[in-house]
């Protein structure tokens, strides 16, 4: 009889996850990648599928199962993540918890590259898109509550009101990714920042963390009403 998926907080809601790295080709065989682990973003998608929603997560590349009850779509790149994204819309919740590159090389080469004696390669970079803020800032299907993650190692809180302004969404979890093994390990310190002001929440596993922000999530997309 009925479980959580028709009685959940999230019930008759699509939610939309990103996850894990991005990996930018070099070459065929070489890529610029980060130390994202894709557990916080996985095991958000987990809890808003437990929560009742129906859940999409577009994850780069990891080394963890996809999550039970969850459409996963994998992808490489930044590019192939925000196509991903935007062929997944409409959703009403969107949570960016990717640690998507910034860079990626400008001409990557389709064979591989050799120490041929010509010197080394220069490796010119461009800026990929920015997934988070191109949905955010969406004049149609913009999910009704868009979260963006700022992993910082220093000015954690003033950086993160920096991103939600700059980004358009409507809240931040922070947390700082400085020295303690954040990134890969299994416990988080977050901060959720929105224009009301700053939650600090205890250290948590990174499975707790993420119960409690559907929770909260959950309580802040607007009512459906008829
Ligand atoms: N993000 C994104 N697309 C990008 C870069 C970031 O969607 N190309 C999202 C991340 O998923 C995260 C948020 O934006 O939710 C903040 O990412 P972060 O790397 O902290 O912000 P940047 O704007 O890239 O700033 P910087 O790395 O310089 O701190
Ligand atoms: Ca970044």
């Amino acid at each position: 009889p009925g479980g959580a998926g028709e009685q959940g907080a999230l019930a008759g809601r699509h939610v939309l996850v990103t996850s894990g790295p991005t990996h930018e080709a070099i070459d065929p065989v070489r890529y610029i990648a980060n130390r994202s682990s894709g557990k916080q973003g996985h095991a958000l998608a987990a809890a808003a599928a437990a929560a009742g929603a129906r859940v999409t997560l577009v994850s780069g590349p990891v080394a963890i199962p996809d999550p039970e009850g969850v459409e996963t779509v994998h992808v490489e790149s930044a590019r192939e993540m925000l196509a991903a994204v935007e062929a997944a819309l409409p959703a009403d919740i969107a949570i960016f918890a990717a640690a998507v590159a910034d860079w990626r090389v400008a001409d990557a080469t389709p064979e591989k590259m050799k120490k041929d004696g010509s010197g080394l390669p220069p490796l010119a970079l461009i800026e990929n898109p920015d997934i988070l803020a191109t949905v955010a800032h969406r004049q149609s299907a913009r999910p009704a509550l868009v979260v963006g993650f700022a992993a910082e190692t220093q000015n954690v809180i003033a950086y993160a009101q920096a991103k939600l302004a700059r980004k358009g969404c409507d809240l931040i979890v922070a947390n700082d990714v400085g020295g303690t093994g954040v990134m890969g390990g299994d416990a988080n310190t977050v901060h959720l920042v929105t224009r009301d002001g700053v939650e600090n929440w205890p250290t948590l596993a990174k499975q707790e963390v993420a119960t409690r922000l559907m929770a909260h999530i959950a309580g802040l997309v607007p009512v459906r009403t008829g």
